[in-house]
């Protein structure tokens, strides 16, 4: 076979292999949030409306004093350019960008995790030391906003 076959070959099954391939594993997707409590947590909505103001903030909090990019990235697709993979305990942080991850997660599991962290990983508690309640919520508007329209590895 022709090497510009073979390539072709590779690329036609590469392109074949279900999105979620490229996209977050099982084991991002697990819920985080404790089995108790995941039903009740699923109801808590986001109270803010979308809009270009509260969206402003939460990217604001997220590249300032809540220093969210150094470990999720300017981009929101993992590492900021200040960690080095090795230096985090437990799984590395999330692709943002990815939207399996974005459709399986709830606000309320999102919310969730800012005020309780995310046992055994690099994920702190955020609520209330860091970041309001009202706070915390316009972060999330600015975590979602990666999800949209991009789903980039
Ligand atoms: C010290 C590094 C670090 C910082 C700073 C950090 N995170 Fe995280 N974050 C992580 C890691 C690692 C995970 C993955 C934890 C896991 O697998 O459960 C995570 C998980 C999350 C999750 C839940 C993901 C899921 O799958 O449920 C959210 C939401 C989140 N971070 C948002 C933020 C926001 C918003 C900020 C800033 C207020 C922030 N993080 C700051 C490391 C960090």
């Amino acid at each position: 076979m022709c090497p510009c076959l073979l390539l072709a070959l590779i690329l036609a099954t590469t392109n074949s292999l279900p999105s979620g391939a490229l996209g977050a594993d099982d084991a991002v997707l697990k819920p985080r949030v404790p089995a108790d409590q995941i039903e009740q947590v699923r109801t808590w909505k986001n109270p803010l409306p979308l809009t270009q103001e509260s969206m402003e903030k939460g990217k604001q909090l997220f590249e300032g004093k809540a220093f969210c990019l150094t470990c999720h990235g300017r981009d929101g697709k993992g590492l900021g350019g200040d960690i080095e993979p090795g230096t985090l305990k437990g799984p590395l942080p999330r692709n943002f960008t990815d939207r399996d991850w974005q459709a399986t997660r709830t606000d309320g599991e999102l919310f969730w995790i800012l005020k309780n962290g995310s046992k055994g990983t690099a994920m702190a508690p955020f609520i209330p030391l860091i970041l309001t309640e009202e706070e915390a919520w316009q972060v999330l508007l600015y975590v979602r906003s990666f999800g949209q329209g991009r789903n980039t590895p």
